[in-house]
């Protein structure tokens, strides 16, 4: 198949719903959608964002669009909705469903949040989730993302913390050698640690440092399966464990959900910044 019918055929199917099998990474992302543990966290963000009618809001790092929806509500029809992230799949993905849903105020781009193709000021508020821990160095996007941030607007990031996911089954010592491995993968592990601190070097004035601990108890859930299997592959290469280590951890995963024991938290580190100057 030729790249470009490759990525027709991804496109098509991402918008067909079964992109699971064709992306996993895209697909894993469309799936939280629906997850309420994710709507949870994502509810909490957008209230610390403040937004209001008419106000002008860029989610950076946005996947297939995954505030949408919850921030036209809260911007209406008057405000502005902006979306970027590297991905031009993503892309593609939320400007269809931006056309199905009929928004004629929210603009998608594919960009690199290193450069913010936006104008200084140019957002009442900025929110990124699980982008800061994929990219580095963070200060250096924080500083972008003030940038294009309206003096007195508002700045939220999270990140979870990789090194101290919590599960119930494997031993927590191997459990921390295991993460620790797979946390080789990200461009800035320790981002949900240090973000406040970037934002205040960034002249940024914090608001508010909270936690969100988001439980996985259903050991049915095919989000936590398809992460689970990713940290193990991740594991894998990050070479702090070798691959049967990792494996075994993963089994002693999958063993305790079919016992009913399963459990998998994970940290999410909330910072709420604004801009004063
Ligand atoms: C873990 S996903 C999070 C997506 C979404 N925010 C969520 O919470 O589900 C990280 C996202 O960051 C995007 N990304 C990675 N590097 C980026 C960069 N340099 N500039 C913009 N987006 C980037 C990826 O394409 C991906 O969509």
């Amino acid at each position: 198949m030729s790249q470009e019918a490759w990525q027709n055929d991804l496109y098509e199917q991402l918008a067909a719903g079964s992109a699971q099998e064709v992306n996993p990474i895209a697909g894993g992302l469309l799936q939280t959608l629906d997850d309420r543990r994710f709507q949870t966290l994502r509810t909490a963000l957008l209230d610390d964002l403040h937004l209001y009618p008419d106000a002008s809001a860029l989610e950076v790092g946005c996947g297939p669009g995954i505030l949408l929806e919850p921030m036209h509500e809260r911007v209406g029809t008057g405000g502005k909705i902006a979306g970027l992230d590297l991905n031009p799949h993503f892309i593609q993905v939320a400007k269809r469903r931006v056309e199905m849903l009929e928004y004629d105020n929210a603009t998608f781009v594919t960009g690199d949040c290193h450069a913010l193709p936006f104008e200084d000021g140019a957002f009442d508020a900025i929110v990124a989730e699980k982008l800061l821990m994929h990219v580095g160095p963070i200060s250096r996007i924080i500083s972008e993302m003030k940038r294009v941030l309206s003096v007195g607007g508002r700045l939220v990031l999270t990140d979870y913390d990789p090194f101290t996911i919590m599960t119930a089954g494997p031993d927590p010592a191997l459990t921390s050698r295991v993460l620790a491995s797979a946390s080789k993968v990200y461009a800035s592990p320790n981002a949900a640690r240090e973000t406040a601190a970037a934002c205040v070097q960034a002249g940024l004035y914090i608001e508010k440092v909270h936690g969100h601990l988001m439980v996985f108890e259903d050991p049915y859930s095919k989000t936590v399966s398809g992460i689970a299997n990713v940290w193990y592959e991740h594991a894998a290469s990050g070479r702090l464990v070798d691959r049967g280590t990792a494996r075994r951890w993963l089994k002693a995963i999958e063993m305790t959900a079919k016992e009913g024991r399963f459990m998998i938290a994970i940290p999410y580190i909330i910072t709420v910044a604004t801009k004063v100057r």
